[in-house]
C-alpha cells in the first residue's frame, strides 16, 4: 500500500472560467465567505504541527482558481520553505500565469500542471462557459511563460469529452513530439455534472491509445510519476503522454492523497465524503493542536476502507460538492 503522504490543499472555490464538466451551469455554486477561508496562517499551522508530523511532504495547490487567491505567492513561499516539503505543485488553468509565473518560481513552486482541453480558441471558449475566444491565447501565453520561467516537465490536463474535443486528441498528443511537455488525457467523471456526463459519455483511455498508436505507435514509458496517470510515449517524441483512467480502472488501491477544500474540510477520497473533518471550524474553537493531529492520523489509517471501492455502482448522484469545490 502507498504512504499516504501527498495533500491537495483548495485555496479557494471560485474560478475566472466556468468549465462545463467542472461548474456545470444549473450546478450550487455557493461561494465559501473569504472569512470562511483557511487563512495563510491557519494553513502554516495545519502543515507545520498537522500534516508534516503525520507524515504528509507532498503538496498541491488547487482551486476553483489558485491564482485568484491574492496571497498566492506568499502562500507558495511559507511552503516551499518548510524543511521538510519534498514536493510542491499547483494546477491552474493559465489565465493568469503570464502575469504570475516569475513570482511563483521565485517563491519556490517548481511544478505545474495545466487544464488545457482544447487547441481550438472557439472550442476552448464553448468548454469554459463562453467568455471569448482570446481566453484560449492567454491561457497559451500562460503555458509559454511557464515554460520559460523554467517549469519542467509543464502537465497539460485534458479532460476528454465525446463529440466536443475528442476530435483534437491527435493534435494534443502531438504536441508531445517537439517538447519536452507530458500531455495527460484524463476520462471524463460525472462529478456534479450529471446532464453533460449523461449526454456526452465518455472514452476509455485505451482507445484514445489506439488512435495514436494507429498514427504513431507508442511505447509505455519506465518513468512513472506519483500520481494516478499511465505514462506512454510517442517513439523518438521529447514529451511524454499520460492517461488518468479513473473510470475504466480503479486506481484507488494506490491511493496517496488527502485534500483540504478552501474552509477547511479534509476528505480522504475524491469520490466520496465518508470521514471527512472540518479542520479550520477546530482551530478557530481552539481545539489544541495534538486533538487535531490525532483526528487527522486516525483519518490517514481509516483511508483504506473509505476509499472509493464500489466505482462499478457509478459515480453519480452522492455528491454535495462540484469538482471546483473539492479542488480537482
Ligand atoms: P501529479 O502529481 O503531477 O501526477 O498530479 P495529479 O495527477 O495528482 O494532479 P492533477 O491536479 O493534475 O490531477 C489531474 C486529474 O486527475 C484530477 O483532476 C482528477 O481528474 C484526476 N485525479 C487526480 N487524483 C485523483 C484521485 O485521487 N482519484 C480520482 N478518481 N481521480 C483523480
Ligand atoms: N472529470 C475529470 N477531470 C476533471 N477535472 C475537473 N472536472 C473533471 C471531471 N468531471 C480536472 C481538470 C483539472 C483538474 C483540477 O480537474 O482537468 O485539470
Ligand atoms: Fe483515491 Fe478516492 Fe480517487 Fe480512489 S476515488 S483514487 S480512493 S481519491
Amino acid at each position: 500500500m502507498n504512504p499516504i503522504d501527498y495533500l491537495r490543499i483548495s485555496l479557494i472555490d471560485r474560478c475566472n472560467f466556468q468549465c462545463q464538466y467542472c461548474m456545470p451551469e444549473g450546478a450550487d455554486l455557493t461561494y465559501v465567505l473569504q472569512q470562511d477561508w483557511l487563512t495563510r496562517d491557519e494553513l502554516r499551522t495545519l502543515l507545520q504541527h498537522v500534516f508534516i508530523p503525520v507524515g504528509f511532504t507532498r503538496f498541491r495547490l488547487t482551486g476553483g482558481e489558485p491564482l485568484l487567491r491574492p496571497d498566492v505567492v506568499e502562500i507558495v513561499g511559507d511552503i516551499a520553505q518548510l524543511p521538510q516539503t519534498q514536493d510542491l505543485a499547483m494546477t491552474t488553468n493559465a489565465f493568469l500565469l503570464a502575469q504570475k509565473a516569475e513570482a511563483l518560481w521565485q517563491a519556490g513552486l517548481r511544478r505545474i500542471n495545466i487544464s488545457l482541453d482544447s487547441l481550438d480558441p472557439d472550442t476552448f471558449q464553448t468548454i469554459i462557459g463562453g467568455r471569448g475566444k482570446s481566453r484560449w491565447h492567454e491561457v497559451w501565453a500562460g503555458i509559454q511563460a511557464a515554460h520559460r520561467v523554467g517549469f519542467a516537465p509543464l502537465k497539460l490536463n485534458v479532460v476528454v469529452i465525446p463529440g466536443v474535443n475528442d476530435g483534437e486528441i491527435l493534435d494534443l498528443a502531438a504536441l508531445t513530439l517537439e517538447r519536452e511537455w507530458h500531455v495527460r488525457f484524463i476520462e471524463f467523471m460525472p462529478i456534479g455534472n450529471g446532464d453533460l456526463f449523461a449526454h456526452r459519455g465518455w472514452i476509455p483511455s485505451e482507445e484514445l491509445r489506439q488512435r495514436i498508436r494507429d498514427r504513431w505507435g507508442l511505447v509505455e514509458s519506465r518513468v512513472r510519476g506519483n500520481g494516478p496517470a499511465d505514462v506512454f510515449q510517442i517513439p523518438g517524441a521529447q514529451g511524454t503522454l499520460g492517461f488518468i483512467s479513473q473510470m475504466s480502472e480503479c486506481f484507488c488501491d494506490r491511493c496517496n492523497r488527502m485534500r483540504l477544500s478552501a474552509d477547511g474540510w479534509l476528505r480522504p477520497c475524491l469520490l466520496n465524503e465518508t470521514g471527512q473533518i472540518n479542520l479550520r471550524e477546530q482551530l478557530r474553537s481552539g481545539v489544541p493542536l495534538a486533538d487535531i493531529r490525532a483526528q487527522v492520523a486516525e483519518l490517514v489509517g481509516a483511508k483504506p476502507d473509505i476509499n472509493f471501492k464500489m466505482r462499478e455502482s457509478g459515480t453519480t448522484g452522492a455528491y454535495s460538492r462540484t469538482m471546483s469545490q473539492i479542488g480537482g
